[in-house]
């Protein structure tokens, strides 16, 4: 008894693949599933050195894990964690910890913490990102909750942690929800580089006529350059597949209605409360449910027709969608860390963004080689309040921003469109506006709804009477 260091609950495929990256690393570990099946497969696939049990019975798998004792849900988000939960609270004791390793929406694990604190048990809330193969091999973590009681995770999640110069991609982010807010945030600028990833590639497909394999082999080339990153990598492997049955190229053959489980939209939501400007992330989400329209994109695709313009001449239009790639990649992450600043700021918890862009280096979905420079500019100045304004940055997108333009443009003429391209050189511009047109705003504002402004020769509040 007790004599487990680690058990999961629920053993899908992530769950799995967690403990068995665990017990690669010495650890015994324990899963829970209600499905007998699932419970003797994790048995069965682990080798005979390793010390790994499953069960159904939750008393059993409580019971058989050391005090304090930890244990991970890996569970569907939303109310299987609460059944998952309930069914463990008749077995745990004092000091238990509780991890939520699922894509949870932030304010639900804030009202798991305070209903779990008062019958004194640990709650985490922890981004698990890489998928299955992360999972088993090394994934990005992004835990938040009690930080002392995250003493008894850490070597666990150090262990299993992806490895970037030898350091893993796995720290404490800060109290209450903080890892699921990470998280969210991740994923928001994952639908982001997306959705700027698939309009480079349309841009060369339907404006510039390239054919598919000259656009794989583009994408190939670019990961071994400054946008080394894992998205870059899998568009390349993507497009390189062909359908067994067809012979054709399988991504030609996929349907272009996209999906989403809700993170990236909940990514905006929260932006827009807290006046944190993320127009990339919104574009991506945009994007992704205007595909859901196919039946009238087809009718307005016969009715509404554009005369394209000639293409401009350009020594090479594969360099500079590279540049305009590599532009928007970073306004992208300038605008979610941003967002995780202001988060911090509001919800009071802590964040290093310096920790942040390190753990992001290796591991998860959103990993590029941009992260090491993140890294540092946070480095040199930790209040940074944007990464436009670090040096290093700033010079790199003022190098680029040339490309973007004249791919935006390209697109523009050829009703191609690009509007995740387009909000990243519209964040740029806006942001290094000094004097924007909102005075008018509030001058109308004024006219309308008597609203009031203030002036920039004198200070007070003013209205008028405009007519
Ligand atoms: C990760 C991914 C992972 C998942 C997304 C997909 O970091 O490993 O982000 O969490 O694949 O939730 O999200 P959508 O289904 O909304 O695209």
């Amino acid at each position: 008894m007790e004599e487990y260091d680690f058990g999961i609950v629920g053993l899908g495929v992530m769950g799995r693949n967690l403990l068995l990256n665990m017990a690669d690393h010495h650890f015994a570990v324990a899963g829970l599933d209600l499905d007998s099946e699932k419970a003797a497969s994790l048995v069965k696939e682990a080798t005979a050195e390793q010390k790994v049990k499953g069960t159904t019975s939750a008393e059993e798998f409580v019971k058989s894990i050391r005090k304090p004792r930890a244990i991970m849900l890996l569970v569907p988000a939303g109310k299987p964690v609460d059944s998952a939960i309930n069914s463990l609270l008749p077995f745990l004791e004092d000091g238990d910890i509780i991890v939520d390793g699922g894509n949870t929406n932030f304010p639900d694990t804030d009202r798991r913490v305070k209903e779990l604190k008062e019958k004194n048990l640990h709650f985490f809330g922890m981004g698990i990102s890489g998928g299955e193969k992360g999972a088993r091999f090394g994934p990005s973590m992004m835990p938040g909750g009690d930080k002392q009681a995250y003493e008894r995770l850490r070597p666990i999640f150090e262990a299993i942690a992806a490895k970037v110069n030898g350091e893993p991609c796995v720290a404490y982010l800060g109290s209450g929800s903080a890892g699921n807010y990470v998280k969210m945030v991740h994923n928001g600028i994952e639908y982001g580089i997306m959705q700027l990833i698939s309009e480079v590639y349309d841009v060369l497909k339907k404006a510039l006529n390239y054919e598919d394999d000259q656009i794989q082999k583009l994408f190939e080339a670019w990961n071994q350059e400054e946008l080394q990153s894992f998205l870059v990598e899998i568009t390349a492997i993507v497009l390189k597949k062909k359908d067994e049955e067809t012979g054709k190229y399988l991504v030609n053959l996929i349907s272009d209605q996209a999906k989403a489980k809700g993170t990236g939209k909940w990514t905006s939501q929260n932006a827009m409360d807290l006046q944190a400007p993320i127009p990339v992330i919104d574009a991506a989400v945009n994007m992704r449910d205007l595909s859901k329209y196919k039946e009238e994109r087809v009718k307005a695709a016969a009715a509404l027709l554009v005369e394209k313009e000639s293409v401009p001449s350009a020594d090479d239009w594969g360099n500079k969608l590279k540049d305009a790639l590599y532009f928007a990649m970073i306004s992208t992450y300038a605008q979610g860390l941003v967002q995780l600043h202001l988060a911090s700021i509001e919800y009071q918890y802590g964040l290093n963004l310096e920790v942040i862009a390190k753990i992001w280096r290796g591991g998860c979905i959103i990993r590029a080689s941009l992260l090491e420079d993140f890294r540092q500019a946070y480095q040199k100045d930790p209040s940074l309040p944007n990464l436009l304004l670090d040096k290093n940055i700033g010079d790199i997108l003022i190098s680029k921003q040339r490309a973007i333009r004249d791919v935006v443009k390209l697109a523009i003429d050829q009703g191609v469109p690009v509007p995740a391209l387009m909000a990243a050189l519209g964040y740029f511009d806006g942001y290094r506006s000094e004097k924007l047109p909102t005075n008018l705003v509030q001058a109308q504002r004024d006219y309308f709804g008597a609203h009031t402004y203030e002036r920039i020769d004198k200070t007070g509040v003013f209205h008028t009477q405009w007519d």
